[in-house]
């Protein structure tokens, strides 16, 4: 199978748990400190020596591509002004070699459809499903260490983590024997399974590499799960002819699609942001 050079970004949904900030703008341009959710997203997916970004975007999210396009007023202004440092960085929010792709789910038919929309531009290669609500610091990137977990054994693998079984009900949990350090053979795989079903508290966090197979199962899978398209459910029947792998992942993960998990993410960051790192410890132990 070819190098992995195509990521998917399923950025329609709406964001219903960030209301009323997301009314009007996409969940996935709220900043953590100085940078939108999405740009740690596709940071990831380049750190992993991804070249093409597929984003399947929908209704009002059209600030997405505008903040991947060049902004030539503000670029003219910054420059201007002299303004050198904050002309790189909006002029760094994506790297001259990477080409971003924008598909439209027209209807919100869940995660799976999302990413069967991606088909016309993947094709028949294996690739990356990042999902920009769960921010993961890891170094190397998290899509990096999973690429090579893919390059070691050419199958489908799942970024996993271990959540407290009171919440298995929000993920796609696994079940699994161990492969190797950090790397799990799957048996099984079911979404948002109750704390009682579940059978195990190993969690699927929002990082994927499929291979092209899976385009085939999520055309034929039914409404699962919410009554949409699961990805989950599709990976399921994938299982069913392939092998598949989950991957403990190395580093620390942020869920921000909840606000507990955002405001966690922003503390962290804030804390090892170059500028504003030693204020910003002495404020927070100013706190208690
Ligand atoms: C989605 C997937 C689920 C996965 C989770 C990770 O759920 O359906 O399998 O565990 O992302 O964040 P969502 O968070 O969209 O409900």
């Amino acid at each position: 199978m070819n190098k992995i050079t195509k990521a998917v970004f399923p950025v329609a949904g709406m964001g219903s748990r960030f209301l009323p900030a997301t009314k009007a703008s996409p969940k996935e341009m709220m900043p953590v400190v100085d940078k939108p959710l999405i740009q740690y997203a596709v940071e990831e997916a380049v750190a992993a020596g991804i070249t093409d970004m597929v984003f399947i975007t929908g209704r009002n999210k059209r600030a997405i591509e505008d903040h991947f396009d060049t902004a030539y007023e503000v670029e003219a202004e910054l420059a201007a002004r002299g303004k050198t440092e904050l002309l790189r960085a909006v002029q760094e929010v994506i790297p001259k070699h990477v080409n971003c792709i924008y598909i439209r789910q027209s209807e919100p038919l869940g995660l799976g459809h999302a990413v069967l929309c991606a088909q016309p531009v993947v094709q028949d290669e294996p690739f990356a499903v990042i999902l920009a609500d769960d921010l993961i610091d890891g170094e190397p990137s998290i899509i990096k260490q999973m690429l090579d977990v893919y390059q070691r054994h050419r199958c489908s693998v799942l970024g996993v983590q271990d959540v407290p079984r009171s919440q298995t009900a929000q993920y796609g949990i696994v079940s699994s024997s161990n492969l190797e350090q950090n790397v799990e053979q799957v048996h099984g795989i079911v979404e948002k399974p109750s704390p009682e079903t579940a059978p195990s508290t190993l969690a699927v966090v929002g990082r994927y590499i499929l291979t092209p197979r899976i385009f085939h199962h999520l055309k034929n899978v039914q409404a699962g799960a919410g009554g949409e398209i699961q990805l989950t459910d599709g990976i399921a029947a994938l299982l069913q002819e392939e092998k598949l792998l989950a991957y403990r992942f190395n580093g620390t993960r942020y869920d921000c699609g909840s606000k507990l998990g955002y405001l966690k993410a922003t503390v962290a960051y804030g804390l090892k942001h170059p500028e504003l790192s030693d204020e910003f410890a002495a404020y927070l132990s100013s706190l208690k």
